[in-house]
């Protein structure tokens, strides 16, 4: 009998499995705010991340960035779905929203769950949470040199 290889489908709720257990390794001992994140890219892989914070407060990179460059740096560029998990169901912060834009598109599906399994999971696109993005199109001629 041949043998049928059968490619791995990340589904939304793979994903959030994934959130899921990134949150587990966060690094939050200032906030106590434990955060996971997953990303699909379109070439299939997935990738994790989690908030890793720093006695220099400012120094703290958020879960969604740890997994978006994690996944950049492995190759990938473009992105097809994104989980999060926070303690509340928080959705990603502004910062995060802009640096996910750079690797998407505005229809990017971005699922946010809190930590209690049993509350609903959110379902939002990227543009739904940075709406009238700026990006790497608005570096119109003379952009980066000034007026
Ligand atoms: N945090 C994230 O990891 N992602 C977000 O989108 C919001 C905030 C982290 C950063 C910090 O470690 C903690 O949550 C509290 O701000």
């Amino acid at each position: 009998m041949a043998h049928l290889s059968v490619a791995p489908v990340t589904t939304p709720t793979t994903l959030l499995a994934a959130a899921r257990a990134a949150r587990l390794r966060a690094y939050a001992p200032y906030s106590g705010y434990a955060v996971g994140a997953a990303v699909l890219t379109e070439d299939g892989r997935v990738f994790e991340g989690c908030n890793v914070e720093n006695a220099m407060y400012g120094a703290t990179v958020c879960a969604e960035r740890v997994a978006v460059t994690t996944a950049v740096a492995a190759g990938a560029r473009r992105l097809a779905m994104v989980a999060v998990v926070t303690p509340n169901g928080g959705t990603p912060c502004g910062f995060c929203r802009q640096v996910l834009a750079e690797f998407a598109s505005p229809e990017l599906p971005i699922l946010v769950a809190a930590a209690d399994p049993g509350l609903p999971v959110r379902r939002y696109t990227l543009a739904e949470l940075l709406p009238e993005a700026w990006g790497a199109g608005d570096l119109g001629a003379g952009g980066a040199e000034g007026p």
